[in-house]
């Protein structure tokens, strides 16, 4: 009876404590179900970029939206789970409207949400963390901004190969992270990564099918 007594008196305790650090946190778990959404939007929409690309001979570039759409997607993963471990129910993202145009427009369009989110959302959210004492979702939002400055970097630099005319200089080969979704080119692949320190053959790839 005692043992019964005990383990029940641990559950309520540790149902206590979750219920507790969820109030602590209340403005970042909304902002982890906006980012929730707001990434699995992204995911769908730079996979979409990456099929349109392949259909208008862009085979190089269309493997970057499709590395982008992956790390995005671990993003969103990311952000549901410190939701469960918060005790909410993450359920299944809303995914916003977005166009799918020429890749050009595309590529200027991923330019302008990267820039965004990098500048704008991502800080907010994690000073917002950081004031609620919320360690882990400061740190899960912080490698997603990181993250999204690459992306940021990689579409720029793609924009401007493409403006010359070619795709060629676009890396043909990506990789993402599994587990933080930060993104590399096989040009710059470091050993582990370098925001959650995964080992390289843990890596996604993506490059183009011909080759
Ligand atoms: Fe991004
Ligand atoms: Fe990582």
């Amino acid at each position: 009876m005692n043992q019964i007594f005990r383990m029940f008196f641990i559950i309520m305790v540790a149902v206590l404590l979750v219920f507790c650090s969820s109030l602590k946190a209340k403005k970042s778990l909304e902002d982890l179900r906006t980012a929730f959404n707001s990434e699995s939007t992204s995911a769908e929409k730079y996979a979409k970029f990456g099929q349109a690309a392949m259909n208008e001979g862009y085979d190089t570039l269309a493997q970057l939206f499709i590395a982008v759409s992956k790390s995005e997607r671990i993003h969103a993963m990311n952000f549901g789970k410190v939701i469960e471990k918060f005790g909410l129910d993450c359920g299944t993202p809303e995914i916003g409207n977005f166009e799918v145009k020429s890749t050009i427009e595309n590529l200027r369009a991923g330019i302008r949400t990267e820039t965004f989110e990098m500048q704008t959302v991502y800080p907010s959210f994690i000073r917002t963390a950081e004031r609620e004492k919320t360690a882990e979702i400061a740190r899960t939002f912080t490698w997603a901004s990181n993250c999204e400055k690459k992306h940021l970097k990689f579409f720029r630099n793609a924009a401007i190969i493409i403006d010359r005319g070619s795709e060629k200089g676009i890396p043909n080969v990506w990789l993402v992270c599994s587990i933080c979704g930060n993104i590399y080119s096989s040009i710059d692949l470091p050993v582990k990564c370098e925001y959650c320190l995964t080992k390289q053959e843990n890596f996604i790839g993506y490059s183009r099918k011909s080759e």
